[in-house]
């Protein structure tokens, strides 16, 4: 039946975005070739096109064919597209959730019908999920708060947080206060504003920090902006003010624009979480799992309904000091794009 599913339903899938995806479903030796339905949220932020391909290339190293959907951070639409991959006889399924509670929908329809599900660095809540991949979101927060708080340890904080929806926005937070906390305790810090940016949106962040800004007379020492698209909105209110490299802000995935404003001095440093490591690993991940193999794990989450087997991968610290010995010599990176905004004799002469 599910190969008579797999034959029908490629066909049928609207779009197959994955170079490897759509295709054959036997390899060269006869074997049926496993089909990994790959559910994201979306393409909009940059981080998520790297984790795509590289997910789909060492699948494709593994034998292993992808069918990639992006939901364009509409829930409906990632429940229906996890609902097609499922009637295209997908062997297991990947899910990079956009709401971490909506998706328990699609766990219960994929263990009704014997398919594995990976969680794919947001934790799908509240359901029986196979496995869950990331990096660990906790340290994260409290590498972005402390990089913050160790050069300015007095004066007023924003917290410009992400998606709502997102159950790693609320992870950093935790990590964020867990650092921040006692400096507000001991009178050094005040959080003058707390907010939250829906789909992780640029524009959102702008808006809190523009109000932040004028609630506060621009006295702001750091903003704890929980990624790098938000730091973008932030940058811009920043700027505004003529408080750019002035304002210390964090920042999270090592965006080439997040990189470009560190390297000019207007972010002050990014949480760089190797996407290679994570998207090769869960391409992994998803074979044994659709091999119904056991699958190494180095710690368990608890996600409400479960403690979930996890593989939680170490995050960096990335500032103008690291730039070249991080991103640029992993290839994640171009020196010449990050730098372009500099004269060459102003590079570091690592990569000069
Ligand atoms: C989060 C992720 C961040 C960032 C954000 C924007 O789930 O932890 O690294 O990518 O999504 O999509």
């Amino acid at each position: 039946m599910r190969s008579m599913a797999r034959a029908l339903g490629v066909g049928m899938l609207a779009a197959c975005v994955a170079a490897a995806g759509c295709g054959n479903s036997r390899s060269g030796s006869g074997h049926k070739r496993i089909l990994i339905g790959f559910s994201m949220d979306s393409l909009q932020l940059e981080r998520w096109q790297h984790d795509r391909d590289i997910f789909v290339a060492r699948a494709k190293q593994l034998g292993a064919d992808v069918l990639v959907q992006s939901a364009d951070g509409n829930d409906a639409t990632q429940v229906q597209q996890s609902e097609d991959l499922l009637t295209n006889g997908v062997d297991v399924l990947v899910v990079v959730p956009h709401n971490g509670d909506i998706a328990a929908s699609i766990v219960k329809s994929a263990k009704r019908q014997h398919v594995p599900v990976l969680s794919y660095d947001r934790l799908i809540r509240n359901s029986d999920v196979d496995f869950y991949i990331s990096f660990d979101n906790v340290r994260v927060g409290e590498l972005q708060a402390k990089y913050l708080l160790d050069r300015a340890p007095k004066g007023n904080y924003v917290l410009i947080g992400g998606a709502p929806t997102d159950n790693n926005a609320q992870l950093l937070r935790q990590g964020q206060m867990k650092v921040l906390q006692p400096a507000i305790d001991r009178g050094d810090i005040k959080i003058v504003a707390d907010q939250w940016s829906k789909d992780w949106l640029p524009s959102e962040a702008l808006a809190h920090t523009e109000n932040a800004l004028t609630q506060n007379h621009n006295d702001v020492v750091a903003v704890v902006a929980s990624n790098d698209s938000t730091a973008g909105g932030v940058v811009q209110a920043l700027q505004e003010q003529k408080l750019a490299g002035k304002a210390l802000v964090s920042g999270q995935d090592a965006d080439l624009a997040a990189c470009q404003r560190i390297a000019d001095g207007t972010q002050s440093m990014t949480v760089y979480k190797p996407i290679r490591l994570l998207a090769a690993r869960a391409a992994e991940i998803a074979v044994e799992l659709a091999k119904h193999e056991s699958v190494q794990s180095n710690a368990t989450v608890n996600n409400g309904f479960k403690n979930v087997p996890s593989y939680l991968l170490e995050p960096v610290v990335v500032d103008k000091s690291n730039l070249p010995q991080t991103v640029i010599k992993d290839g994640f990176l171009r020196a010449a794009d990050v730098y372009r905004d500099l004269p060459r004799d102003q590079w570091p002469k690592a990569v000069q």
